[in-house]
């Protein structure tokens, strides 16, 4: 990719609850950051519960078009509530139908985790399972900058304006660090391709 070419990326939250925040610092970044990422938001409440049997039915409609939209996206931001110290179900109901989808949307796909909570640590423990989720996946999760936004009611606006500073800079600078390392990743994998083929 040019070094001028916009990224087109896929945003995913639990998506079950109306005026969620984590909704907004997807939003936030949609709008804030539309001139350095594309950012497609895809809401995943549709999408059925995981069951084997479904794999011998054609798959439904969101979740093919998940999978394809996220195939045809060069990264994946995730931005999750914690539930009980953990991956709320629908976000890792998502995951595990991506990872049972023939195309493999998630192997090798760059991905950016930010979290926000009403409590004091901000998803801490969130992002540490979801991390490893995505090892079994084998996608690429960037390992910093880590952004954990807590006491988020105290940081965006009901309307879902990010109103604290600090906050919307350190978004800001995980974005563009999550940028310039897809650009990097993508550098270094089309240079391992080069050179195996050159083997
Ligand atoms: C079932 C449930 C469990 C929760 N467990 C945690 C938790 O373990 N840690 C935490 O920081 N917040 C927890 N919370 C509070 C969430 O951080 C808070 O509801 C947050 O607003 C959810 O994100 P959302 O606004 O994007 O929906 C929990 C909320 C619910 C509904």
């Amino acid at each position: 990719m040019d070094s001028h070419q916009k990224f087109h990326l896929v945003g995913l939250t639990n998506s079950c609850r109306a005026n969620s925040y984590n909704q907004m610092v997807l939003n936030h970044i949609r709008v804030e950051f539309h001139d350095l990422v594309d950012l497609h938001l895809f809401d995943i409440s549709k999408i059925p519960f995981y069951e084997d049997r479904a794999e011998a039915l054609p798959f439904s409609n969101e979740i093919s078009n998940l999978s394809a939209l996220i195939a045809q996206s060069h990264g994946l931001i995730i931005a999750s509530p914690e539930y009980n110290h953990s991956v709320p179900a629908r976000l890792k109901n998502t995951v595990d139908w991506m990872s049972r989808m023939p195309n493999k949307p998630l192997l090798k796909m760059p991905v950016m985790l930010i979290s926000a909570s009403t409590g004091h640590l901000g998803g801490v423990r969130v992002q540490y399972e979801l991390r490893r989720i995505f090892e079994a996946t084998d996608s690429r999760v960037m390992i910093k900058p880590e952004v954990f936004i807590g006491k988020v009611h105290e940081k965006f606006s009901p309307a879902g304006v990010c109103t604290d500073h600090e906050t919307s800079v350190l978004i800001k600078n995980q974005l563009q660090s999550f940028v310039d390392w897809m650009k990097n990743y993508s550098l270094n994998l089309s240079c391992l391709e080069e050179n195996v083929a050159h083997q």
